[in-house]
């Protein structure tokens, strides 16, 4: 993953291993994601819920893109986010389902 070598040569992982989310995707998480996720409408996992991310997850990153990108059911394609890439929608993922501090 060219990001995580970046990541490393910029010695930022640390600050990305321990909670520390980068405000770009916070800010892409309020425009597009939380409207939905945040209060957990039509069947939405809810943010921050690890317990009902958890088999969210447990179908992988990939699976999860595909369906981000593609839309399921009251799931909207590219999550109302057409400017998001697979890398922001991967931290968005993360973000989304991990516990709040
Ligand atoms: C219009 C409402 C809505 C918006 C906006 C929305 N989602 Fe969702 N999302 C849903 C619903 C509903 C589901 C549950 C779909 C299902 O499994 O039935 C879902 C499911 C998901 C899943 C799990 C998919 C799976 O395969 O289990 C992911 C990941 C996800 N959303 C990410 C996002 C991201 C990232 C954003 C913002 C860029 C976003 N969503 C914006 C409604 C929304």
């Amino acid at each position: 993953m060219p990001s995580k070598f970046l990541c490393s040569a910029l010695l930022l992982c640390s600050s990305y291993t321990s909670w520390a989310v980068d405000p770009f995707t916070v800010e892409l998480y309020e425009s597009s994601c939380t409207i939905c996720h945040g209060s957990g409408i039509g069947d939405a996992p809810k943010s921050f819920d690890v317990s009902v991310w958890s088999e969210r997850l447990a179908k992988g990153n990939d699976v999860l893109l595909a369906n981000i990108v593609r839309g399921i059911n009251g799931m909207p394609p590219l999550g109302m986010c057409s400017d998001c890439t697979k890398q922001d929608f991967v931290d968005l993922i993360d973000y989304m389902s991990t516990e709040k501090p």
